[in-house]
């Protein structure tokens, strides 16, 4: 146990049943081998409402499944602006997810967004939404999470030191 105030961490997609429940899994698991889980809360959402109360999309969970990370157990829950009072770190997965979100910040204050992958050093600063494509774009939004996961947890070690 930490003495330490934890620092949240907040993922945000479109449905919260593809990239942010991937990127809440990928994390947790990042943040578990570095020892850190009292120091560092994690949660996931959508923007949208329509898959609320519904667990991962099954492409979702057997790909991370295939990488050792269970997130089956994940349920939907929508953005809400109170989210940016709570959450010390709130991270997108494409521009419109950042829009979407900035519109809200922009009303309330609080925490500003910012995108995912701006932590990783792919020249990609979006996570594509794989939800109407194939398997092959579940496993490339695992292996920029993955990424991005690193390069978040080294600048979150910053602000705990
Ligand atoms: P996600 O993917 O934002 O990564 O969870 C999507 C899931 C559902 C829909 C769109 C994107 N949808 O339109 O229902």
């Amino acid at each position: 146990m930490s003495a330490r105030k934890p620092i949240n961490v907040l993922f945000v997609c479109l449905g919260n049943i593809c990239r942010s429940p991937s990127a809440e899994g990928v994390f947790r698991e990042v943040v578990a081998r570095a020892g850190l889980e009292a120091d560092i809360q994690i949660d996931s959402c959508g923007t949208g409402g329509w898959h609320v109360g519904k667990a991962p999309d099954k492409r979702a969970v057997a790909k991370a499944r295939q990488r050792g990370i269970d997130i089956s157990g994940l349920r939907a829950r929508q953005f809400r602006a109170a989210d940016l009072a709570q959450f010390d770190v709130v991270l997108v997965m494409d521009r419109q997810n950042l829009a979407d979100v900035r519109d809200v910040w922009r009303q309330v204050g609080g925490t500003e967004p910012e995108l995912f992958l701006a932590y990783g050093s792919s020249p990609n600063d979006e996570v594509p939404d794989p939800y109407y494509g194939g398997d092959d774009g579940f496993e490339a939004v695992l292996d920029l999470i993955a990424e991005a996961s690193e390069g978040l947890l080294a600048r979150i070690r910053e602000r705990l030191a």
